[in-house]
């Protein structure tokens, strides 16, 4: 039994503190919703606009250069508020100069730093030590636990269902978040598959405090990539998109493209895992995601693609996404007043 569960069988319904409220306070900003990191193609744009409608924009370091993302971060700080937040994704595995992005993000001030792709454990203390909130990304309860006893301030729980790389222990988000919520005391965010209000309700209904996006947020306005990009979001299904490097004990969720198509082949017929990890490097990224060449790069989407059917702007999908949570809930509210006056 959960303390939520021990707290509600005694009578008391109200939360003792609200983990969004902690959320909130802790990345200061207004409201729950966080763009996930997007690698070298992270749009400056995007990250504003998401900051600018009150949420937690963000930028990849990706494989960047530092001087590249030295730019990248100035342009976000140019174009917002000196107090606004933002935040920088680091995958660590991924980075080839991993202690000068380090440096950089507590250089530039960056007010939160998320740690994706493999151990946060070394960089946590420093970060702290200088004044950053830290974020990690997980994909089990054990990788959770050790993020909070690591010190972060927030553990974001990815499900298998989301955009690009994932865990290859597959756990989707219905069944992680509860787990984390139920192991964890600081707040988790809930990310992988979620597009509008009801996944937003979903998300707070598991216990997270908020969620992170990255499919849905391609699919704005802000979000400056190719429009065959977001032409092949739009036209997909449920079934459109396929995971490449299962074999190698990796995973990665790609939009079902000519380009990745021809990568699923090549992998069953046993190509070597550094050509398969080169035909899915930023280079590649770049060309299939802001160059739209669909047949020679790959681009990242989650299985909540075939969903989505728009491209707002963010403020306007935030807008949406709060009406439709409301909408949803009372909805639910009085479903189960009429199941009560059935009793
Ligand atoms: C284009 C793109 C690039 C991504 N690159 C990264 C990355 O560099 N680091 C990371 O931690 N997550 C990355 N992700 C995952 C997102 O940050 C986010 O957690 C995920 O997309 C959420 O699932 P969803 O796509 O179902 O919303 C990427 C997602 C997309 C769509």
């Amino acid at each position: 039994m959960n303390m939520e569960h021990e707290r509600m069988t005694r009578g008391e319904t109200e939360p003792i503190s609200s983990p969004r409220a902690t959320l909130l306070e802790s990345l200061n900003i207004q409201k729950p919703i966080i763009q996930g990191g997007m690698g070298n193609i992270s749009p400056v744009e995007l990250c504003v606009a998401v900051t600018q409608a009150g949420g937690l924009g963000q930028i990849g370091a990706g494989t960047l250069s530092v001087d590249e993302l030295k730019q990248k971060i100035e342009m976000v700080q140019n174009h917002l508020q000196p107090n606004a937040s933002f935040g920088v994704n680091i995958p660590l595995n991924v980075h080839p100069q991993l202690q000068d992005v380090i440096q950089l993000v507590i250089e530039k001030q960056v007010p939160i730093v998320s740690l994706s792709a493999g151990n946060p454990k070394p960089f946590i203390a420093e970060l702290k030590e200088r004044g950053r909130k830290v974020m990690v990304v997980v994909a089990t309860v054990e990788q959770g636990k050790k993020a909070e006893s690591c010190g972060a301030d927030v553990v974001i729980g990815e499900g298998f269902e989301a955009a690009g790389k994932n865990s290859p222990k597959e756990l989707t988000t219905l069944a992680l978040i509860p787990q984390l919520t139920k192991a964890l005391q600081i707040p988790v965010v809930a990310a992988g598959g979620i597009a509008d209000g009801q996944g937003l309700l979903a998300a707070f209904a598991m216990g997270a405090a908020g969620v992170q996006l990255g499919t849905r947020l391609v699919m704005t306005k802000e979000a400056t990539l190719h429009e065959r990009y977001k032409d092949a979001i739009l036209n997909a299904s449920d079934e459109d998109t396929i995971v490449l490097g299962r074999s190698y004990g990796f995973v990665t969720r790609l939009l079902h493209t000519p380009y990745a198509k021809s990568l699923l082949q090549r992998e069953k017929q046993g190509i070597r895992i550094e050509d398969l990890l080169s035909a899915l490097d930023e280079k590649s990224h770049r060309l299939g995601a802001q160059d739209g060449e669909l047949d020679q790069g790959h681009v990242n989407a989650g299985q909540i693609s075939g969903f989505i059917d728009s491209i707002p702007s963010v403020r306007e999908l935030f807008e949406d996404m709060e009406l439709v949570a409301r909408r949803r809930l009372e909805e639910i509210r009085s479903d189960f007043y009429q199941w009560e006056d059935k009793l």
